[in-house]
């Protein structure tokens, strides 16, 4: 089946789909025990998708959950390295009124150097949208790769820390690439010359 061949630019699989399956089905078990007073009607909890790359994670994600959920999208461009002297920018913002009396959970597909991160929860929730509570949920994280000051840094859930290599599949991404792969895997070194 062409599903279960591996993508010839692909040099080593990290985490195959059984083991992502193990790893959401954990996490979704951990934020539904926190989340347990959500019903959806007085406590409303809202997954916020980090446009392109964690949107296969959410995807499955919901279907871990066994509380009411709503969901929505926002895109966020990062210029490596500049925050806090130049900010991330929103190019796709949340527009809805619910926000204030919301729980939101961030749902993230990497950390890397924690700017997108960390901006969207300890500076852009707090000052634009001022939700009940915000936390986050990241598949994986490269803990190595902290800019100075974020070191402490990380998601309220974490699928699976990795060390400092490339990552592609299950959403992420090389040059718009491999987003469609089930597994996460290291792209061969000539692929991302
Ligand atoms: P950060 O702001 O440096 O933490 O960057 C996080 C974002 O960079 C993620 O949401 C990804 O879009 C992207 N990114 C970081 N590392 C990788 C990787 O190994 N593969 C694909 N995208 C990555
Ligand atoms: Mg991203």
């Amino acid at each position: 089946m062409a599903g279960h061949r591996v993508h010839d630019d692909i040099g080593e699989i990290l985490f195959s789909e059984e083991e992502i399956r193990a790893i959401v089905a954990r996490l979704g078990q951990e934020i539904s025990s926190d989340y347990s007073y959500i019903d959806g009607v007085e406590h409303k909890l809202i997954l916020v998708c980090i446009l392109k790359g964690s949107v296969v994670f959410m995807g499955e994600l919901m279907k871990n959950l066994t509380i009411p959920v709503e969901i929505d999208f926002m895109r966020v461009s990062s210029y490596k390295g500049t925050y806090p002297d130049g900010e991330p920018t929103e190019t796709l913002t949340l527009e809805r009124d619910d926000i204030r009396n919301s729980d939101i959970l961030i749902v993230e597909d990497i950390i890397d150097t924690g700017n997108t991160l960390n901006w969207l929860v300890n500076k852009r929730f707090p000052e634009k949208y001022q939700p009940r509570s915000v936390k986050s949920v990241t598949l994986l994280d490269k803990p190595s790769r902290r800019l100075p000051g974020l070191e402490n840094f990380k998601a309220d859930y974490t699928g699976a820390k990795i060390e400092d290599k490339f990552v592609v599949g299950y959403g992420l991404d090389y040059n718009q690439k491999y987003r469609a792969l089930g597994y996460v895997g290291v792209p061969k070194p000539e692929v991302i010359a």
